[in-house]
């Protein structure tokens, strides 16, 4: 049965740079459907780094003053505008991080398009979406689940299969690090294709979760800080032939310590940056280890449709990792605090009444 169409909707907004404490939610009419544009009653949403960033006022790329933050959502289509052909009302969708970037490689002009950025996120009870910016909500996903995959699903996806002609293979080594929203997802889409994850962590308890999920090696990062060179001892001596490097500063010279000669780092965040910033590898370093480093920014929307089918083939291995502890949009704030606090494993969710 179609839903009805509600006269106001409960959104957030980023009205400062102070982080959580710049969060206002108040209730505002329906937003006005442009013509391309799809309403979505948004029942699930996630958290991602970036959403603590632009709370900020850190963030480095384009942002909007009083946006409704939020990088990720999934809900029901209301109604959609007239010229709109891939989707009707009832369908089920997922937010992508950047409705411009369909496929192909990033332009300048596209970094201008970013949910919770420079354009209204997905933190507010229901809002209107560009249909190019949407895909269908694989099937057996709850909303919660579903919304996880347009920031960290497809970063992850694009990291290990996005680089032309050198996907991450079966048999290979990949190392991924912390057990936040990305690496968790990679450790899972490794394992799908049957590769070998070795992960590190900073906890038993986490080291559990990533053992679950099928990671060959766990190392905690600070019980053993040369992590690195243990993580290459592991593969026999040769090093990993992947490693996703989500912290920064903070872990990339071990990131360097573990790869082997021809393999490829993922550069695309600085989750574990800091005032203790250790010395960084320089670009030449690529050169004497001959590996490739390739810096992301999300993925594509055909890379979320390849992903979103995976899901649904391999629901059992691809179920996202979502963290115990669920919010009500009510409780953001919180949620922001609990994200921060990296007492998490996998995604900060809220569920949207
Ligand atoms: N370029 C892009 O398109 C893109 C997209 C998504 C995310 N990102 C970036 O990627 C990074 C990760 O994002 P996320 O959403 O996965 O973050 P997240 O969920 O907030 O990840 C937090 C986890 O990172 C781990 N961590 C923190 N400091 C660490 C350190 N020094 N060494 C190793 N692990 C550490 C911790 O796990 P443990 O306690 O288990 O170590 C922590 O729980 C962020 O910088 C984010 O901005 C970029």
């Amino acid at each position: 049965m179609a839903q009805s169409i509600p006269q106001t909707v409960k959104q957030w907004n980023v009205t400062g740079q102070n982080g959580p404490d710049s969060l206002q939610l108040s209730e505002q009419p329906v937003p006005q459907l442009g013509d391309s544009q799809v309403l979505v009653k948004l029942h699930g949403a996630s958290l991602n780094f970036r959403d603590l960033v632009i709370a900020k006022g850190a963030y480095p790329w384009a942002t909007i003053p009083n946006v409704v933050p939020g990088s990720d959502g999934a809900g029901t289509v209301l109604a959609v505008g007239r010229h709109v052909t891939r989707f009707a009302a009832g369908n089920k969708v997922v937010t992508a991080l950047n409705p411009k970037l369909i496929g192909g490689s990033f332009t300048p002009p596209l970094s201008a398009f970013g949910l919770g950025a420079s354009i209204d996120g997905t933190f507010r009870t229901a809002g209107a979406f560009d249909e190019q910016g949407l895909v269908r909500a694989p099937e057996g996903l709850s909303f919660v689940e579903a919304a996880t995959l347009g920031c960290a699903g497809v970063t992850a996806w694009n990291a290990l299969f996005g680089l032309p002609g050198r996907p991450l293979a079966a048999g290979h080594w990949l190392l991924t690090l912390g057990t936040g929203g990305v690496s968790v997802f990679c450790v899972q889409f490794a394992k799908a294709v049957g590769a070998r994850v070795i992960a590190t962590t900073s906890s038993a308890e986490k080291a559990e979760l990533l053992r679950r999920l099928g990671a060959d090696h766990v190392i905690n990062y600070r019980e053993t800080p040369e992590w690195g060179a243990k993580a290459k001892e592991l593969t026999g001596g040769v090093g990993v032939d992947f490693v996703v490097e989500v912290a920064g500063p903070v872990t990339m010279r071990q990131s360097v310590e573990s790869i082997k000669l021809d393999g490829v780092m993922v550069v695309m965040g600085a989750v574990g940056s800091g005032p203790e910033n250790k010395e960084m590898p320089g670009l030449l370093e690529t050169w004497m280890n001959l590996f490739t480093a390739r810096g992301i920014w999300t993925g594509t929307r055909l890379q979320m449709e390849d992903m979103g089918r995976a899901i649904e083939a391999n629901l059992e291995k691809l179920r996202p990792v979502v963290d115990p502890k669920v919010f009500k949009l009510e409780e953001l704030k919180e949620a922001y605090e609990y994200l921060a606090s990296g007492k998490h494993q996998g995604k900060v969710c809220i569920q949207i009444p």
